[in-house]
Parts: C-alpha cells; sequence; structure tokens
C-alpha cells in the first residue's frame, strides 16, 4: 500500500475533503472561525498545510483583497487545491509552494515568499511537529508577520487530563454516528503514513503549552476564539491589544 505524508490522512485526495467532515466535529465551523478572526481587509496571507484548499477558499471568499500563499509538501494535496481554486475563479489571488514548513521554520530566505504577512494561518497541520519545532515555526512566523499581523491556527491538542480521553472520544464517534457513519467505517479510508520531512504522526500538545510557545515567540495577545473538546482554534496578535 501506498505510504501517505503525515497529514495527507486519506489514502484517496479525493477522499479527503468528504472524510474529513466525517472524520472531525465541526470542520466547517473551525475553519470559518479562523476565516473570521483575519481582518477582512487582509491582502498578504501564509497558509501553512493548504491540504486540498478548503481555508484558502474560505479566507479568498471572505477577504476581496487576500493574495494567499499556500505551502503544502504534498504533491498530491497541493495540485487539488490548485484545482479546486481555479475552478472557483481565484487562481490569480492564490499560489502554491511546495514546502516543508519546518524547513521554511529553518530556512526561511530559500524560499523566496518574503515577510510583512497580514496574517498567517493553517488548520490540521502543525501538530504533526514535534514541539520543539512548533515553537521554531511560532518564532518564523511572528518574524514573517507586520506588525499588526495575526496567526491563527486549529489543531487538535492534547486532552488536558487522562480523565478527558474518552469524552473527546466519545464526542467524535457520536459525530460520525451524526453522519450516518461509524469511525471504525471512515477510518477504512485512512492511509497510513510514516515520518515525512519534519512531520510525523500525531505529536499533540496542550492547548495551554501552545498559548504559553506563542507567548513566547512573540504574541503580546493570545487568544482561543474556538474550542470543541480536543479540537481548538488559538493564535493571536502580534501587538497587545
Ligand atoms: C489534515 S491536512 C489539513 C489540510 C487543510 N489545512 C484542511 O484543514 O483541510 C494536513 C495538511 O498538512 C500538510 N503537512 C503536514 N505536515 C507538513 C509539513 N511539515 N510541511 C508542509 N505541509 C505539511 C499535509 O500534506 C496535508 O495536506
Amino acid at each position: 500500500m501506498q505510504q501517505l505524508f503525515p497529514g495527507e490522512v486519506f489514502a484517496k485526495t479525493a477522499d479527503f475533503d468528504a472524510g474529513i467532515r466525517q472524520l472531525l466535529p465541526r470542520y466547517d465551523e473551525m475553519l470559518e472561525v479562523i476565516s473570521r478572526c483575519v481582518p477582512l481587509s487582509c491582502d498578504r496571507i501564509l497558509e501553512l498545510g493548504c491540504g486540498t484548499g478548503e481555508l484558502s477558499l474560505k479566507i479568498l471568499q471572505r477577504c476581496p483583497q487576500a493574495q494567499v500563499v499556500a505551502l503544502d509538501y504534498s504533491p498530491r494535496m497541493l495540485e487539488y487545491a490548485q484545482n479546486k481554486i481555479a475552478a472557483a475563479g481565484y487562481a490569480n489571488r492564490w499560489s502554491g509552494i511546495e514546502a516543508d514548513f519546518g524547513d521554511w521554520a529553518n530556512n526561511p530566505e530559500k524560499f523566496g515568499i518574503g515577510r510583512e504577512f497580514t496574517a498567517c494561518v493553517s488548520s490540521l497541520a502543525i501538530h504533526h511537529l514535534q514541539d520543539e519545532m512548533k515553537f521554531q515555526l511560532f518564532q518564523q512566523i511572528a518574524a514573517s508577520l507586520s506588525s499588526d499581523g495575526c496567526f491563527w491556527n486549529a489543531d487538535p491538542t492534547l486532552p488536558e487530563s487522562p480523565l478527558l480521553v474518552e469524552v473527546y472520544q466519545a464526542a467524535r464517534e457520536e459525530w460520525a454516528a451524526q453522519q450516518g457513519k461509524t469511525l471504525a467505517e471512515v477510518r477504512a479510508k485512512v492511509g497510513t503514513s510514516s515520518t515525512q520531512g519534519y512531520s510525523s504522526q500525531d505529536q499533540l500538545a496542550t492547548l495551554n503549552a501552545h498559548l504559553q510557545m506563542l507567548t513566547n515567540a512573540g504574541f503580546e495577545t493570545v487568544a482561543v476564539p474556538w474550542k470543541y473538546y480536543g479540537l481548538a482554534v488559538f493564535g493571536g496578535w502580534l501587538r497587545k491589544l
């Protein structure tokens, strides 16, 4: 069986958009929160781990001046995203770059994408990095934003207590059942991945650990605009608000 890159999730890329909505509760709501936290007037936006382009699309629809630079290390996901964005008529406001965002965090000059982004966004991707690299990435994001810039990330987080593991799991089981599937049925379409570049299987950290890393990386205002059991949208602004 073909080995996937961590984060590609489904053996067939074409299964991702429907599958992720069965696998994870409130996926659309979660991405919607990120797109609402990005200022409407945003011009330059960096997306890390764009996958099939669902978050890019929501942002392009909402922010009329946004130019999105989207990084993903998977050529399959990037191609899928590129076709989707072009079909929606946004090809001139979106550029996909095949790159490992861990590599970008360590060697940003290699990629020639510049700095002064007004926002950086990511969903369901950064949790594949080890904590040390998450922190390195947050520092590089801080260095790549304009002074009024913001960063928003949606990711699964480590349950705050072992007592919550089953609670969070039950929420996912119930969600899948509401979509007419069992988690086992959805997971049958999930492929197997091995370490690729800086990413490996889930490397979850608690929400508090993420917020601490953001503060240490230079974000003066950190916030959690959305949380649903073990999923959260968190981030903030470089400046104090
Ligand atoms: C679960 S998908 C999420 C895609 C999209 N953001 C969404 O919410 O639908 C994670 C994506 O992150 C990408 N990814 C994971 N680790 C990466 C890395 N180190 N560098 C670049 N892309 C990465 C994977 O290829 C995949 O497309």
